[in-house]
């Protein structure tokens, strides 16, 4: 069963919308021999759809809006890939996604360096201190300077960087990268089906002034003198700590540097790690199954409203139709149809181990952050809930739909879908979430699934935040504010704060309390 565990790789790509992750997940899916042709599998509107694109609304509106899981063996490693939904509005789900992997692999677009949704989602992964590992894509477009492009991800995202590869030119003067992992160059032609790769002396070697234009690699030249000088090398340790990131430098679309980056991933990406629980830490080589879901995916049948809960393995091994314990409720559950998901085929699996991801029938049992145990009663550290950004209130069109409404709300609210708050001086409750798209979602569900339509207008918040801190000055600002004051799902107070303006000031003038951008339930 330890072979099997450390033989998991299970990570997660993050990059803002374009930068090339469908393109790279292709890539890898080829190598892995899942797909036979790297070509395109993506949402396009008149397109085929992405095989994970199965909502309705999401093929109405030609974008991905749930996560899935691609599992493929390679190189005597079982690679887990958890997808994550392209599109920013949903970027809560990636969110959760990143809570359920062990590294990350994050994808920048060279020609335009740092983008906001990255600094978003890295936040997570700074969070828990996930190993990360840099790709720079699309390096046979004009790219920024290479020094630059690490000097930006070291200060807006906080990643200490340690370049494995560095580009010689870019462009249409890509001509190849340079590796300091063998001293070796990997030539750049689009044309070729493989990269021709030559052993060389270091930098300096002089056959490579005969390989490549001499203006781009006094360039490369200089550029490698002066990362060797101002950044560290690589260094295992310090990766897994996910205090250093190695940088790689390629263009996925032309599968350069991504057979590279896949081998070396797979070389350096740590197998599952131990994971916090209330009680204690476990460790993912135990051999007792423990699990958590990070994720429900409603409505794969409209009719039935069944869900999937998606549970991460964390220690030891699963088996089909073996009785846990839901922690939550101190029930045993039987896990009859546990199924793995590889592209569009979803199979029912005999067995899982720590680091697979495993999706399991949810008769509307399970909640976001849940533990699921062979023989003991855990309680994993939970999945925070991040400050919404944009609110809305929600009107009932039809009065006698009430109780329809506040059970889609709750259901929606556990599937994450939506953050719920109720205001303490208002019956009418106020939707949280992090891409305005997710509005159109809850409210497309709350008439086709739960017959319950409704009015949602824009709520004047500008911010949530959780309030900690100080009982007596908690109290205090709960009685001036109240008109701004809500509820959680756990019931925990919540300031939904009108404008940045007040904000400030609030900080300023409540300095006992701690205003948090995220929530996690406490265990
Ligand atoms: P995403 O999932 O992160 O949103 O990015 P995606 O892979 O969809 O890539 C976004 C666009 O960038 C696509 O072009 C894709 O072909 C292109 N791309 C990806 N990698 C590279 C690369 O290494 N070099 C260059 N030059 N382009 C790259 P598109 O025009 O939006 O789509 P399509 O018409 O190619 O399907």
């Amino acid at each position: 069963m330890t072979e099997e565990i450390l033989k998991r790789r299970t990570f997660a790509i993050v990059s803002h919308p374009d930068a090339g992750k469908t393109t790279i997940t292709e890539k890898f899916l080829w190598y892995g021999k899942v797909i036979r042709e790297a070509g395109h599998v993506r949402a396009k509107s008149n397109k085929k759809f992405t095989t994970s694109d199965w909502m309705k609304i999401e093929q109405q509106r030609g974008i991905s809006v749930s996560s899935s899981v691609l599992s493929f063996p390679y190189q005597g490693c079982q690679i887990n890939l958890v997808d994550t939904p392209g599109h920013q509005d949903f970027s809560e789900d990636t969110y959760r996604a990143l809570t359920a992997v062990d590294s990350a692999l994050i994808l920048i677009d060279a020609a335009k360096g740092v983008e906001p949704q990255t600094i978003k989602l890295m936040a997570v992964c700074a969070l828990r201190k996930t190993p990360v590992t840099v790709f720079m894509n699309k390096l046979d477009r004009d790219a920024l300077d290479p020094v630059a492009l690490m000097d930006e991800v070291e200060r807006i995202l906080g990643l200490k960087c340690s370049p494995m590869t560095l580009p010689i030119g870019s462009g249409k003067m890509f001509q190849g990268v340079y590796s300091f992992i063998d001293d070796s160059v990997h030539f750049f032609n689009p044309e070729a089906d493989e990269t021709e790769i030559r052993k060389v002396d270091g930098i300096d070697d002089p056959r490579m002034d005969e390989w490549f234009d001499a203006k781009y690699l006094k360039e490369f030249r200089d550029q490698a003198e002066l990362v060797r000088g101002a950044m560290e090398p690589f260094d295992h340790a310090k990766y897994l700590k996910g205090d250093l990131s190695p940088v790689y430098f390629g263009s996925a679309i032309n599968n350069f540097g991504v057979s590279q980056l896949l081998d070396s991933f797979v070389a350096i990406a740590p197998s599952p790690m131990p994971r916090e629980a209330e009680q204690r830490r476990v460790e993912a080589t135990e051999p007792s199954f423990t699990g958590f879901v990070f994720k429900i995916q409603a409505n794969t049948d409209p009719k039935h409203r069944d869900r999937i809960a998606f549970v991460r393995v964390c220690s030891g091994k699963f088996v089909r139709g073996a009785k846990v314990i839901h922690c939550r409720t101190g029930r045993q559950v039987r896990l009859a149809a546990p199924s793995t998901f590889m592209a569009q085929d979803k199979t029912v699996i005999d067995e899982a181990y720590a680091g697979d991801i495993i999706g399991i029938h949810d008769p509307g049992l399970y909640n976001i952050s849940d533990t699921l145990s062979e023989s003991e009663n855990l309680k994993f550290v939970g999945i925070p809930d991040f400050a919404p950004e944009h609110f809305s209130r929600v009107y009932l069109e039809d009065p006698l739909r009430s109780k329809q409404l506040s059970q889609g709300l709750k259901q929606l609210s556990e599937e994450g879908a939506t953050q719920l708050f109720a205001p303490i001086n208002s019956p009418i409750p106020v939707l949280g979430v992090v891409g305005v798209l997710q509005f159109d979602v809850i409210k497309f569900r709350l008439e086709e699934e739960y017959n319950a339509r409704c009015r949602l207008e824009s709520a004047p918040v500008h911010t949530a935040r959780w309030l900690q801190g100080d009982t007596l000055a908690v109290a205090e600002f709960k009685t001036q504010n109240s008109h701004d004051m809500a509820t959680d799902k756990g019931g925990n107070l919540v300031y939904l704060c009108p404008n940045e303006y007040r904000m400030g000031l609030m900080e300023k003038n409540f300095p006992k309390i701690t205003f948090a951008k995220f929530h996690t339930e406490s265990p």
